[in-house]
């Protein structure tokens, strides 16, 4: 069959359309397109729901959506959700949690819940002249926003605060309208980029109309409007903490000291060089992303204002850090997060409100804290293996099975793998190796 052209108008197709399209481009576009159909959801109304999230959706991407018992976080006891696709990530989250859990479980707090947006602009007149306008166009700008902010204000929060940054000293008459905002339990990226819209068509208004500005300071370019990702003012912390002694059964060979010394110098090591730091990091990031995107809320903003603050003071460092004092060992993370429980896909995609139901309906604060403890939970198991028996024995032991998978083996051959790798390492080579062996003693 022929691979059908892609032509201008992929989008005004409809679903059938747009699937025979794609799989002209498979030797078998049959196979290709029954394949997509059996991904569909069985109820046509949530697979509507689903397909209206994104543009050209064709089929769906399954993820597992596994659990981790026995987070204790503040007292009270989480089974938590958690979207991943990578082997050991629920285990190690588990372990961690259910170790804590026997030693006071997770603290956590929220430190401060504040967003930033931004009105990008041009502008060629006199800063003095505009900083002095400043608290008059900020009466306006709230004023002017009175509708959009109206049910926002009702439910706690609002317009925080606008602020000028004069910032012609790096690009030539640049300016910003730096606006903060408290969003309550929505992640809020609507409601503030609705506001910023109409902050620089106002701001436009506001030049022309007040007298105080020349001819040629009545205009400006309203660059972009756009709330940022990074909030290092929307702040979580969590953390954990025992007397050393209790870390005398991590490893045969190390005493608790030995382990806790050793533990702190991995942190220590995330703290100095960047190459591990990065590492380190994206193991927090297991935690917190299987629990933001099992909650529908947007990993990728998650992910890109955690690693900036994580460079905020120059260099890319850890994001946790770790003491030692008076034989008690405390190890916490600080990380920003804006998510929330109300709002975007919270409610409309099927398993996030599942997710949330679960979490017993948590505000985004609870669910800041969940996820933080969700991260360095991730993170201290992480440590826990790469300094004492090293993460392949685990990791390979779960990766088994996506090996197994990948070959494509019976049950039962399944079985007799498992059970032969129970005390050997696990590589692809070995593992083939053994299935050719089996299959050869059958035949
Ligand atoms: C793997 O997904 C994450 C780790 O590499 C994190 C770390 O090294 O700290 C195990």
């Amino acid at each position: 069959m022929q691979k059908q052209q892609i032509r201008k108008g992929f989008s005004k197709l409809n679903k059938d359309q747009k699937i025979d399209l794609t799989a002209s481009y498979f030797e078998n576009p049959v196979e290709a397109a029954q394949e997509l159909k059996s991904y569909w959801h069985k109820n046509p109304d949530i697979q509507k729901r689903l397909d209206e999230f994104a543009e050209n959706t064709i089929s769906n991407f399954f993820f597992p959506y596994g659990i981790a018992p026995n987070f204790v976080i503040n007292g009270n006891m989480y089974l938590v959700p958690m979207v991943i696709e990578e082997s050991s990530v629920i285990a190690a989250a588990s372990n961690a949690a259910k170790f804590w859990s026997e030693r006071g479980g997770f603290h956590a707090e929220v430190i401060s819940v504040t967003k930033i947006g931004q009105v990008h602009f041009i502008w060629e007149g006199h800063t003095d002249k505009l900083r002095s306008a400043m608290p008059d166009i900020k009466d306006k700008l709230i004023k002017e926003t009175n509708s959009i902010t109206e049910n926002m204000r009702e439910r706690g929060g609002g317009i925080l605060d606008i602020e000028l940054i004069d910032m012609t000293d790096k690009l030539d008459n640049y300016y910003q309208l730096k606006a903060s905002f408290e969003t309550v339990d929505s992640m809020g990226a609507n409601f503030i980029n609705s506001c910023l819209e109409e902050f620089g068509q106002q701001f436009k208004r506001f030049l022309k109309e007040d007298e105080h500005f020349s001819e040629k300071e009545e205009d400006c370019e309203i660059v972009m409007a756009i709330l940022s990702n990074y909030t290092p003012e929307c702040l979580v912390k969590t953390w954990v903490e025992c007397e050393v002694d209790e870390f005398s059964e991590m490893d045969r060979n190390l005493s608790a000291q030995q382990f806790v010394d050793k533990f702190e110098m991995a942190v220590r090591i995330a703290q100095e060089d960047v190459y591990r730091a990065t590492t380190h990091n994206k193991g927090i990031m297991n935690g917190i992303d299987a629990v933001v995107l099992s909650t529908g809320n947007d990993f990728r903003a998650v992910e890109a204002c955690a690693h900036t603050y994580a460079s905020r003071n120059g260099g890319y460092a850890s994001l946790t850090d770790v003491r030692i004092q008076d034989g008690i060992f405390h190890y916490e993370l600080t990380v920003p997060l804006s998510i929330g429980t109300v709002g975007g896909l919270t409610s409309l995609h099927p398993l996030a409100r599942f997710s949330l139901e679960l979490l017993n309906k948590p505000g985004a604060e609870q669910l800041m804290m969940i996820a933080a403890a969700a991260g360095l939970a991730n993170n201290f198991s992480a440590l826990k293996s790469l300094t004492t028996k090293g993460i392949q024995v685990g990791h390979m032991k779960m990766h088994l099975y996506n090996i197994l998978n990948h070959i494509g083996v019976t049950r039962e051959e399944k079985n007799q793998v498992v059970d032969h790798f129970k005390d050997k390492k696990v590589s692809f080579s070995n593992v083939k190796e053994l299935v050719v062996n089996l299959r050869k003693g059958k035949s």
